[in-house]
């Protein structure tokens, strides 16, 4: 079985990429809505989340775990995986093949503000951006949005806008979408960025990385249903699940 977590709904988009790869295998995610959103948190508070759910995932029988939040690799990554004997996977933003591609020199970054100011992304830019500009904008607000399945709402369009706009005046041409809830706010992000502007998402990649790592061994449980818990389980969190998803899995209550 394979443990994902995140601060809240945003992982989905990474659930949907591994499981769209491996249909097989059975998924356990946990969403820690009751600490959501992880993005204005300090380090510690978000070190100390990612290892109780990291070590309850083990322990329940997780073989691989897939931090499939951006702020929560940005800062516990590392710990994670000093304290646990599974493969951690997390996600990076995809910064690298962003610099590779763009034509016009200029990458724009959103993703929260723990992530923009962390170690780990900045040592991502010096190692595979040093020589294009990256100009980094959080995204005020769009965790919340998408946490309430306001994916399209004129609230949730003005602060894409506000987000996207800095870029679209300094003539990026690659967006790199940081979160992992951002995704779920593409068709809003295109459409105000235009069709010439590539947006970047790490899924598909982790789930490349998640089959590499998964052998045949973790195959085997084709039986095993999906499990889907939440720190803060709500009818809220379910209906913004099916517009995000366009289905919702049943949620059990996880004490952590
Ligand atoms: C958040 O919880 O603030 C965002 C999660 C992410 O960075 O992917």
């Amino acid at each position: 079985m394979i443990g994902m977590f995140d601060s809240g709904l945003g992982g989905l988009s990474v659930w949907r990429a591994v499981s769209a790869l491996l249909p097989e295998l059975p998924l356990w995610y946990v969403a820690d809505q009751a600490r959501a959103p992880y993005g204005g948190r300090d380090h510690g508070e978000i070190i100390d989340r990612s290892l109780r759910i990291g070590r309850h995932m083990q322990a329940g029988g997780a073989e691989l775990l897939v931090v499939a939040c951006n702020t929560a690799t940005a800062v516990a990554v590392t710990h994670l995986r000093r304290a646990l004997s599974i493969p951690v996977v997390g996600v990076e933003p995809a910064v690298k093949p962003a610099a590779i591609a763009t034509k016009s020199g200029k990458v724009g970054l959103l993703a929260t503000k723990v992530t923009l100011e962390s170690r780990r992304l900045k040592a991502l830019i010096e190692n595979y951006a040093a020589d294009v500009e990256v100009i980094l904008q959080p995204g005020t607000g769009l965790v919340e949005q998408v946490e309430a399945g306001e994916l399209d709402s004129a609230d949730t369009r003005a602060l894409v806008a506000a987000a996207i706009v800095p870029f679209l005046n300094a003539g990026v041409d690659q967006i790199v979408l940081g979160c992992t809830h951002y995704p779920f706010l593409s068709p809003l992000i295109r459409d105000i960025a235009g069709p010439d502007i590539e947006l970047l998402e790490p899924a598909t990649a982790v789930a490349r990385r998640v089959s590499s790592l998964a052998g045949p061994v973790h195959r085997v449980c084709r039986d095993t249903p999906h499990q889907f818990m939440s720190t803060a389980p709500s009818q809220r969190s379910t209906l913004a699940m099916h517009r995000m998803l366009g289905f919702s899995f049943p949620v059990m209550p996880l004490q952590l």
